[in-house]
């Protein structure tokens, strides 16, 4: 069973700079969350307890985020603030964390290849943190680990986009199997609209068997120079079977601008708002931050 996640967050973030200068996007927070826990939160959701994080220069703190902080904790004790700790004392709880550093930005196939010690050889599954998804009632990893159950092969996430946007995406065609699974016949990275296959755009949520890495090392830099997954995982179309899922739920490109904006309004409303304990304990500090200035 898929038991381990990879995170490929080796990446500069620069369309958020300068707030990326020295803070990895993935720490980037959501309300008071940051993104990359969402994302273990998701995996976690899914069954998953293995996180295996590809990180790089200046990334130390996404470490920290997932260990204790045996400093704060000691503040804090024993105080209500501690409500805001329980969501990620939980996440410790059921997790284990592997990091590995990628050394070189040489993409994301790059970066999944970096990721083979920690994962080795079994299926797993990759989210790129930056794409915040939600469903209220299954997460989108949980769904695609349902598929995979079924079908044991590579599956990844996708949604429609306007035309006009597939050069942002890796683009698939294929044929329908069943109501919103198809099986890929083709793939292209980031194509002009003119070249995309289908309006059928990935998104950061797969599911890959192991014989991935043996590909990856054998596909040559494409679009932009890089190593890219979507041309690893033509290969494995061709040569056995990729599905592509058009999951459930909502997500939002919290890698622009617009989106993290979306995202935060979205998680203010839905998740944040209904922890009351949290919207208590923040008023009652603001008032007291008040009183003490
Ligand atoms: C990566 C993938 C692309 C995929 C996208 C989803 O691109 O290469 O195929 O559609 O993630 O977010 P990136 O956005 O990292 O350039």
């Amino acid at each position: 069973m898929i038991k381990k996640c990879l995170f490929p967050a080796a990446g500069y973030g620069t369309r958020f700079l300068p707030a990326t200068k020295s803070m990895p996007k993935e720490m980037m927070p959501v309300v008071n969350k940051p993104l990359i826990e969402y994302g273990v939160e998701e995996a976690i959701q899914a069954g998953l307890d293995g996180m295996c994080i590809v990180t790089g220069r200046g990334k130390h703190s996404i470490m920290d985020h997932f260990d204790k902080n045996y400093e704060l904790e000691h503040q804090i004790n024993g105080t209500n603030k501690e409500e805001l700790l329980v969501d990620i004392r939980d996440v410790m709880d059921k997790a284990t964390f592997t990091f590995i550093r990628q050394r070189e930005m040489k993409g994301l196939g790059h970066a999944i290849l970096t990721g083979r010690e920690l994962v080795g050889d079994e299926a797993f599954a990759v989210v790129l943190a930056d794409d915040l998804c939600v469903n209220p009632d299954q997460g989108v990893l949980a769904q695609m680990v349902a598929l995979y159950k079924q079908f044991r092969c590579s599956i990844v996430a996708v949604q429609e986009v306007p035309k006009e946007e597939t050069h942002k995406y890796g683009v698939i065609s294929g044929e329908m199997i069943k109501d919103n699974i198809y099986r890929i016949d083709d793939m292209v990275e980031k194509p002009e609209p003119a070249d995309a296959p289908s309006n059928l755009a990935i998104i950061g949520r797969y599911i890959l068997t192991p014989d991935i890495f043996d590909l990856i090392e054998q596909t040559e830099p494409g679009k932009g120079g890089e190593i890219q997954i979507t041309d690893a995982l033509l290969k494995q179309a061709q040569t056995g079977c990729v599905l592509a899922y058009k999951f459930k739920g909502h997500r939002f490109d919290c890698g622009s601008v617009e989106g993290y904006i979306e995202a935060t309004n979205y998680c203010y409303e839905n998740e944040y708002k209904k922890n009351e304990k949290a919207v208590a304990l923040n008023k009652y500090s603001t008032f007291k931050d008040k009183n003490n200035h």
